[in-house]
């Protein structure tokens, strides 16, 4: 509660929403309450010049409210530049369901977010994100149309996971190709941070290219699974971002680059899954050029997942996915081409090609 947080005389002193530092002109942030299945949720609508927003949700027990908001609007700013930059016509959104995923999810949670999303008539159109399966958003279909990433079964696309990590495997060796001069892996050290749906079909590719792959997670028994199936080391250290390394991937939540981090990381490449990584995308942007770390902008590499359950609106098929997915190699190169050409950071070159997709069609809308 904010009164645990905050006394109320700080309290007066910010402001709850638009004042947050992460609110960036949202177009509409929707607060979800329910009290009999314990909701408690928050929708944010960034934009949707390009189309609708969408974008998964995520259930994560969050510390507190701000934590969550803070969230919620950082990832729903993050989907309205991963649509543009992708050539998708959708605009970004993103929900958080804050609880514990595995003890406090039920069908009936499930069922009254669906309603909530119902009630937005398709403004905002919803899948997974951590804390969510396939299954939970077959559950959400029971209520409304607007969601994505339904089973394979139920007429959807399915997991977009594995879709999602073929892109940031694409991503990693575009990047590979502009600093090495080669897009090949093998014997490359790379440390996959978060082993979970995405993380664990990157280290599939990764060692199938003979990379030399560290994994960490929090989850004891997945990285003893993990290890079970691949050719990988487990880290076994106390500081992965001390450790000397040629890729660094971070595949579990964001803004691991951050002010305590930045300075020790000793990588050639950054590149992964997790939404948001640089904890102040321009302050880290920047440092991150400056010590010649190249870092491949996670909107941009991320976007398969996006590109996988945009088909189930679209009705294009596996084979254009893999294509559109496959495409993330050359956009990623063109950025980063881009970046050094006009000595900015790949974030920045990353993000100004978007939002110049959503100003010209903001023009052609005549708004
Ligand atoms: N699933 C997708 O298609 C998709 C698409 C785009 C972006 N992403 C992003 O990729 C990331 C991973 O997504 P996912 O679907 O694999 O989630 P997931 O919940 O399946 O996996 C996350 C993993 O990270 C681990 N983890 C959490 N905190 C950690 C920490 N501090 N250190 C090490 N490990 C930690 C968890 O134990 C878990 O194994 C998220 O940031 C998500 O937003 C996912």
């Amino acid at each position: 509660m904010t009164s645990d947080v905050l006394s109320s005389k700080e309290l007066s002193k910010i402001d709850p929403v638009f004042g947050q530092l992460s609110f960036d002109n949202h177009e509409q942030i929707v607060f979800c309450n329910d009290k009999d299945t314990g909701l408690k949720a928050i929708i944010g609508i960034h934009n949707t010049v390009l189309g609708p927003a969408l974008g998964g949700t995520r259930m994560w027990n969050y510390n507190n409210e701000w934590e969550a908001l803070n969230d919620v609007l950082r990832l729903s700013r993050g989907m309205t530049f991963k649509s543009a930059i992708t050539g998708l016509n959708l605009g970004g959104g993103k929900a958080v369901i804050i609880g514990d995923a595995k003890t406090q999810k039920t069908p009936e949670l499930m069922r009254k977010f669906g309603e909530f999303v119902h009630s937005l008539s398709g403004k905002y159109i919803t899948a997974e994100d951590v804390g969510m399966t396939t299954e939970d958003m077959d559950t959400v279909r029971e209520v409304t149309p607007y969601v994505t990433g339904i089973s394979e079964s139920k007429g959807g696309a399915g997991n977009p996971s594995p879709i999602t990590a073929y892109g940031v495997f694409m991503g990693m060796k575009a990047a590979a190709q502009f600093k090495y001069g080669s897009d090949v892996l093998e014997d490359k050290t790379i440390f996959v941070q978060g082993i979970g749906h995405v993380g664990e079909a990157l280290v599939e590719h990764l060692t199938n290219e003979g990379a030399k792959v560290t994994i960490a997670d929090i989850n004891q028994e997945r990285l003893e699974e993990v290890r079970s199936k691949y050719d990988v080391t487990i880290y076994g250290g106390q500081d992965i971002y001390s450790e000397r390394m040629d890729i660094y991937a971070p595949c579990a939540l964001g803004a691991t680059i951050n002010d305590d981090t930045i300075y020790k990381l000793n990588a050639d490449i950054i590149a992964g899954a997790a939404n948001n990584q640089l904890a102040d995308e321009v302050k880290h942007g920047k440092l991150l050029k400056d010590r010649n770390i190249l870092y491949a902008p996670d909107f941009l590499i991320n976007a398969g997942g996006i590109i996988n359950v945009y088909a189930e609106l679209e009705n294009y098929d596996r084979q254009e996915i893999m294509r559109k997915t496959e495409n993330i190699f050359n956009t990623t190169l063109e950025i980063l081409d881009r970046a050094k050409a006009n000595d900015v950071t790949t974030n920045s070159a990353a993000l100004s090609i978007a939002k110049e997709r959503i100003e010209t069609r903001k023009r052609e809308q005549g708004k």
